[in-house]
């Protein structure tokens, strides 16, 4: 099972501008999959699906994603808006007013998670999201899970976009997610650039944004002195693939930009090919 993740879309950064840079980024990897072999099997939008939260960026994206080969299922960010979120996408499952829910696709079960709270850039998680999360996690305790959210809960080190030491609402996802096996990955976005590590020795697999890229500046920041640093740059939008091998999950951090193909499966590659792969 392939499962594609696009995070970061920020559609409607340019309000008036229905051809805009982040659409057009969007779209970019939307015919990346499109023209994939095998097509993914589902496709999961981790977050800042538009960049005001307005309705009518919800619209575009409702729009955009006609062109989407596969089920989508989507999570929301700090710069969505839950209200208008559903007023455009109903069908999208809730619980308590959050938009957390589960997707059971056989071999495992994805749970997405809310992490959003409304004026605040960083992550959320209150006692009620932790009780949700609790008692879903051990209806499934028998099955493989993978979660979906925005904000991934650890310090990265790029300073400006970096979790606070000792976040409330980390405390709270640990407990949540602590000692428990069953776990496969954490998938995420927020960041604006790719990475893994681990959470609770879960995997944490951070996908690249749709929109434009935070730069990778891992100097120490003063905010008191703008130095001129990049802050964003408008590298190849980004997108993952998560190949479900059977019991775990493989990532591939993916790119829409083109490229040339240097070599192809032909006659001058077949010795190379048939000594590195057994006859079917
Ligand atoms: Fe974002
Ligand atoms: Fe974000």
């Amino acid at each position: 099972m392939l499962i594609a993740q696009i995070t970061d879309i920020h559609l409607g950064f340019e309000p008036d501008n229905p051809g805009e840079f982040n659409r057009q980024r969007f779209d970019a990897i939307l015919r990346k999959l499109g023209a994939m072999t095998p097509l993914p099997d589902m496709l999961i939008c981790t977050g800042d699906l538009t960049d005001k939260g307005d309705v009518g960026s919800y619209q575009q994206l409702k729009e955009a994603l006609t062109a989407a080969p596969c089920e989508t299922h989507l999570c929301i960010g700090n710069h969505d808006e839950r209200g208008n979120f559903l007023e455009v996408f109903p069908d999208t499952p809730t619980s308590d007013g959050f938009v957390h829910y589960t997707v059971d696709k056989g071999a495992f079960v994805l749970v997405v998670l809310d992490t959003l709270e409304p004026g605040e850039h960083g992550g959320a998680f209150c006692k009620r999201r932790a009780a949700w999360l609790s008692a879903t996690l051990d209806a499934c305790s028998e099955r493989p899970v993978v979660i979906a959210l925005h904000h991934p809960p650890v310090r990265h080190g790029i300073e400006w976009m970096d979790v606070e030491p000792d976040a409330e609402w980390v405390k709270t996802l640990s407990g949540v997610l602590r000692n428990r096996s069953n776990i496969r990955a954490m998938l995420a976005g927020h960041v604006h650039r790719p990475f893994t590590t681990t959470f609770e020795n879960h995997l944490l697999a951070v996908t690249g944004s749709s929109a434009p890229q935070v730069a990778l500046e891992l100097a120490p920041i003063d905010p008191s002195n703008p130095d001129n640093r990049p802050m964003i740059v408008s590298e190849e939008p980004g997108y993952s693939l998560h190949h479900w091998t059977g019991d775990d999950l493989v990532t591939f951090f993916q790119t829409a930009g083109d490229y040339p193909t240097l070599a192809r499966f032909d006659a001058s590659l077949q010795p190379l090919v048939q000594s590195l792969v057994p006859d079917a």
